[in-house]
């Protein structure tokens, strides 16, 4: 619809010329006022002429009416004004020439941009605290962070995606001592992660009897800043074990990183940074410990280094930021993170600038909600941790079931169940506005009716079988629009380019995911009211199998930016 909108714009700013000469409005803005109403018997755009009626000097009906009365060209098929509105209907040659022809014509990149050619875009995302459970709270960032990353793509960027592995600390000082003490090598690479937070829990339920064992954890983690060999190599042993483990969750997800630089990676890239904000006259002692100011901005001290000169977490951000933007040159660089983070961004982000690099307000946090299932908050430390992988695995066994009674002949089960278990939930999640606390429920996100994954999947199942059914069918042949539904879906596949627009704009993937929940209503309303196969008229059907293939393409692209799979049979 940006391009219909443009077009009436560039329509309504002659009308303009011809019945208020003088006015310098152009046809962009034109374009940048223009509605869509919400009842859309009214119109498919509209432009309120209220705020015109001042430089126009006449009440906004008179201007609405004056205006209907200009030239209006083959695209727009009726103009009214009532109340002080424009209303513009969309014409069915305008869908099929313009709108239909460039579905087909683009396919998988139907709905794409150029807005970000030549541009970089680094996305931190996902980063789990290695040897630590991989649990639902990470979900947001992971999918959150993908989705962004495919959106950037989409929009000509160049994306790099980082899991900032939380894979330093002195956490690792009490897992050596407790692989030391009671671990056993075969036995935790048979168990994996659960292995690693057995042995971390078991750390602390005997420290707190025997409090000598924290002191024995901070001194292995002093060796393993020393580059002791022996502990780095148990270091890299627990990290290997733990990335086996998410290397999982992400396959499923089609999720594949460009970097794992996590944040043992900038331990000799912060001295230079600590310098450079010492430099800038901006560091102070206080209590012992070097922070930055930063009441003047409204926020508590930024800690650097601790009393014993230890650095931060913060530390490790400004550091990785001045190399990612040394190394990446990137536009744009994109944190992924719970909105408990937030102030952590807004803190180190200011210190940033105050360092005196001028490229702060290409550092954007974006934050999510809480998630709690079926009513319960998620706490890492209340042991109510629900793990990604259990929960995907107990979505994946629902969609067995259901495949083994509906269809138990469908070939490749095993994938597709993993394709609509796993897709049930990230469409679940990402439904939301991602600030919004959310509250997950299993048996919502698996019903095959509503808003949920599968449905959008079995609606885009249902676009392949009716294609896989015709075989081959005229793609040449003139389409020409016999039915209302048929209109309607044509509109609703127009407005996929500016969803895209949106999504990126407002970091925000649940605006494709709305959308995908609107075109599988358009098409499933034209699917049930029109005859595709059996349509009598050659020309009829025809039409309607390029409406159906446009679905298609629709769906497939929006369903894939939000990280689902599209199998074609389910
Ligand atoms: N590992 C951190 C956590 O689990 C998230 C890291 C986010 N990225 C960053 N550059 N701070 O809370």
């Amino acid at each position: 619809m940006i391009q219909f909108k443009k077009t009436v714009a560039s329509y309504i700013e002659k009308a303009v010329n011809v019945s208020f000469p003088g006015s310098e409005l152009t046809a962009s803005d034109f374009a940048a006022m223009l509605e869509y109403p919400p009842d859309t018997s009214m119109g498919d755009v509209a432009l309120p002429c209220f705020k015109l009626s001042r430089s126009f000097r006449k009440a906004p009906p008179m201007i609405a009416e004056t205006l209907a009365a200009g030239e209006y060209g083959p695209e727009i098929s009726e103009v009214n004004a009532v109340s002080g509105y424009l209303n513009f209907k969309i014409s069915n040659d305008y869908l099929t020439k313009d709108v239909l022809s460039a579905v087909l014509e683009k396919g998988e990149k139907y709905g794409s941009n150029e807005s970000g050619k030549g541009k970089v875009c680094v996305l931190d995302y996902s980063s789990p605290n290695v040897a630590k459970p991989f649990h639902i709270g990470h979900l947001g960032t992971t999918v959150i962070g993908h989705s962004l990353k495919l959106l950037h793509e989409f929009a000509g960027y160049e994306c790099i995606g980082i899991n900032h592995l939380g894979d330093w600390g002195t956490q690792f000082g009490k897992m050596i001592v407790a692989f030391r003490k009671w671990g056993n090598k075969e036995e935790i690479e048979a168990s994996g992660i659960d292995g690693l937070v057995a042995l971390y829990v078991k750390f602390h339920a005997e420290a707190e009897a025997d409090p000598a064992l924290e002191d024995e954890a901070r001194a292995e983690f002093k060796k393993l800043e020393q580059n002791d060999p022996e502990n780095i190599e148990l270091w890299k042993w627990i990290i290997g074990i733990s990335l086996k483990e998410y290397e999982i969750t992400y396959g499923q997800l089609g999720i594949t990183f460009d970097s794992y630089n996590g944040e043992s990676f900038y331990t000799d890239k912060m001295p230079a940074q600590v310098q450079k904000i010492r430099d800038a006259g901006i560091l102070k002692i206080d209590d012992g410990a070097s922070i930055v100011d930063l009441e003047e901005y409204g926020m508590p001290p930024c800690l650097i280094l601790k009393k014993d000169g230890s650095t931060l977490y913060p530390t490790r951000d400004i550091a990785a930021a001045v190399y990612r933007k040394d190394t990446y040159k990137f536009d744009k660089c994109i944190y992924v993170t719970s909105a408990g983070q937030s102030l952590h961004f807004a803190q180190w982000f200011k210190v940033v600038s105050l360092m005196g690099y001028d490229w702060e307000n290409s550092l954007i946090h974006v934050p999510y909600g809480t998630v709690s299932i079926d009513g319960a908050k998620l706490a890492t430390r209340s042991g109510n941790v629900v793990l990604l992988r259990d929960l995907f695995q107990q979505a994946i066994d629902k969609v067995n079931a259901i495949i083994d009674e509906k269809n138990p002949d469908l070939p490749n089960k095993a994938e597709t169940a993993e394709a609509v278990g796993v897709g049930a939930i990230v469409f679940h999640y990402l439904f939301n506005n991602r600030i919004k606390d959310i509250n997950f429920s299993m048996d919502a996100a698996l019903s095959f009716e509503g808003n949920t994954g599968p449905y959008a999947q079995y609606t885009y199942a249902r676009t392949c079988s009716v294609l896989s059914k015709a075989g081959d069918f005229d793609r040449s042949a003139v389409p020409s629009l016999t039915e209302p539904d048929e209109a309607e879906l044509l509109k609703v596949l127009a407005l996929f380019p500016e969803k895209v627009e949106s999504a990126i704009k407002e970091y925000e993937p649940s605006v494709i995911t709305r959308y995908i929940i609107e075109v599988c209503s358009a098409f499933n309303r034209f699917y049930h009211n029109c005859q595709i196969l059996s349509a009598e008229d050659e020309g009829v059907k025809n039409t309607r199998l390029l409406l159906t293939e446009a679905a298609k393409i629709t769906l497939g692209n929006a369903l894939r930016l939000i990280c689902l799979k599209t199998p074609e049979k389910i």
